[in-house]
């Protein structure tokens, strides 16, 4: 469990699959939230002394056998209530209206009709059509509705197919919207949570990047005190961040640990080490285990034996080179709070592992450490905000994520050296016309090579060349959970297709993988 000085919501979860997302705005707002299970424990989240409840959707009727109740002591709290979707007809259902059941889905984008512009919920709305001034488009997902309001509530706003899309019981400070305010299709959906929390709970707007860091240093010296701490360095965001965070908190008393696992891009071992010791003066042992590596993946090929390996080997790695620095107290690492809401999850009866997915700077189990994890509170976007008030440059704070065994599950079949190089290479190629056309952020999500066990027949001058394809992977996606194939411009696309050829001299031939996520995963392997 986590505690906070600051106003906080707590968003129950009713396992929507925007839940994460109501969290993530009403934190755009400056608030502080949290995300639990529907079932956590009343005393779980009394402790934390909310300021208000948000209900989430859910994939549940509210009349299904076992389905998802409203715990009680939600509405004994006198507190603010906004149920989203389930959580309007758990509300409804709750306080004695009717839900009526429904085979038919309505998905998709509605207008919403506004009764009540002088609503709170809707305060600051920019209304944006002069011919019919109270409509907004709203995006709806889900079959049930609320068909009679419970007593005490009246209706704010309907579509054409939902005649309560909004409704309060403004007295009780309960609030329901039966469209979905935290996806982007809802243009004006932020506005409603900020709202809510803003202007009915009455939240202070002190969840900023400068507070969180001040109180973060703060809390690392407390549980520090004269103690060591080892952190492992992976290049990625999220350690870089908390690296940068302890050490604005400790100073010398951090040192970190990078391993060079040789499955890295094309200059991200250089950057590393660059950014750490040399422009932020970090205590960094680097450790150049390209060798050890190279041997204990040789002749595999199973993607989830490559992933075995990788993460033992630094587990070993990690340990060896964290004893020879003497007494070390505490260890350090970038977990971040979308890693700690999943492993609360952990014991649900899951669905198929896809892929294991596993973290190389990931925790060495038996290590007998305390824990320092200033970012376990954060979202990703957090940790970039964090990263940039650090002072943490832009390409590494911006950095697409890149999967813990690195390279390895880009190299399909058997790992050497030289078919490394290659990739390297050739995703660097790509890499680097998507950063020149500035297609790294909004428009690609995540982007690079991958080399295929395939060869096949190209000609070069007079010469027959036979080698192994290059497929190219662009996607773009919100949380990484579904993706869609991005649609990159045919002059870039030439431009990678024919200097992947040249500089290699080799003749690969280069195919653009145009899969979404499902049915493909985003990694090949
Ligand atoms: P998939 O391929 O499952 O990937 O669609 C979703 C996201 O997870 C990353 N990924 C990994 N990250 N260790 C990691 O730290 C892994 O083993 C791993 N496998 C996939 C992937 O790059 C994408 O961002």
């Amino acid at each position: 469990m986590t505690t906070s000085n600051h106003d906080t919501i707590v968003v129950l979860d009713y396992g929507s699959q925007y839940s994460q997302l109501i969290a993530r705005r009403v934190r755009e707002a400056n608030v502080f939230c949290e995300l639990f299970s529907w079932s956590t424990p009343a005393e779980t989240i009394l402790a934390l002394k909310p300021r208000g409840f948000i209900l989430s959707g859910g994939p549940n009727s509210v009349y299904d056998h076992g389905a998802p109740t409203l715990p009680d002591y939600v509405l004994a709290s006198g507190l603010p209530v906004l149920g989203i979707c389930y959580g309007m007809q758990l509300l409804a259902h709750g306080r004695g209206g009717r839900v009526a059941s429904s085979l038919k889905r309505e998905y998709g984008p509605a207008t919403l009709q506004i009764n009540e512009p002088d609503n709170p919920l809707f305060k600051d709305w920019r209304l944006e059509s002069d011919a019919e001034p109270n409509s907004q488009q709203v995006w709806m997902s889900h079959g049930d509705k609320v068909e009679h309001l419970p007593p005490g509530f009246r209706p704010l706003a309907h579509t054409d197919n939902s005649p309560f899309a909004a409704a309060a019981d403004v007295d009780r400070r309960y609030y329901a919207v039966q469209f979905h305010p935290e996806v982007v299709h809802t243009p004006q959906g932020r506005l409603v949570l900020s709202n809510f929390v803003h202007h009915v709970c009455g939240c202070a707007s002190d969840w900023t990047p400068a507070n969180f860091i001040e109180e973060q240093v703060t809390a690392v010296r407390e549980q520090v005190g004269n103690g060591r701490v080892v952190l492992g360095l992976s290049g990625g965001v999220d350690s870089a961040v908390a690296a940068a965070l302890i050490h604005k908190a400790i100073g010398s008393q951090l040192v970190c640990i990078f391993v060079d696992h040789g499955l890295l891009r094309q200059g991200e071992a250089a950057q590393v080490v660059a950014t750490f010791q040399r422009e932020q003066g970090m205590k960094l042992v680097a450790v150049n285990a390209v060798e050890e590596y190279l041997e204990s993946l040789a002749g595999i090929t199973d993607p989830e034996q490559k992933r075995r390996i990788i993460g033992e080997k630094f587990v070993r790695i990690f340990e060896r080179e964290a004893n020879k620095l003497g007494k070390i107290d505490f260890l350090a690492q970038g977990t971040i709070y979308p890693d700690v809401i999943e492993s609360a999850g952990k014991d649900k009866k899951d669905a198929h592992v896809i892929k294991t997915h596993h973290n190389v700077g990931g925790l060495p189990e038996d290590m007998d450490f305390e824990l320092v994890e200033p970012l376990r509170l954060l979202f990703k976007d957090e940790v970039r905000q964090i990263g940039t008030a650090l002072g943490l440059p832009d390409s590494l704070v911006w950095r697409q994520p890149f999967p813990g065994p690195g390279l390895a599950i880009r190299c399909l079949g058997e790992i050497t050296w030289e078919r490394l190089e290659r990739l390297r290479l050739a995703d660097d190629i790509f890499v680097s016309e998507l950063r020149q056309a500035n297609m790294l952020r909004q428009d690609t999500q995540q982007s690079f090579a991958v080399l295929l066990p395939v060869k096949s027949v190209g000609v070069m001058g007079d010469g027959r060349t036979y080698q192994e394809v290059i497929a190219l992977r662009a996607v773009t996606t919100e949380d990484f959970m579904t993706a869609d194939w991005a649609r990159l411009p045919y002059d870039l696309l030439a431009r990678v297709s024919l200097s992947s050829a040249a500089p290699l001299a080799r003749g690969e031939r280069v195919v653009l993988d145009i899969t979404s996520k499902p049915p493909a995963t985003i990694e090949w392997e």
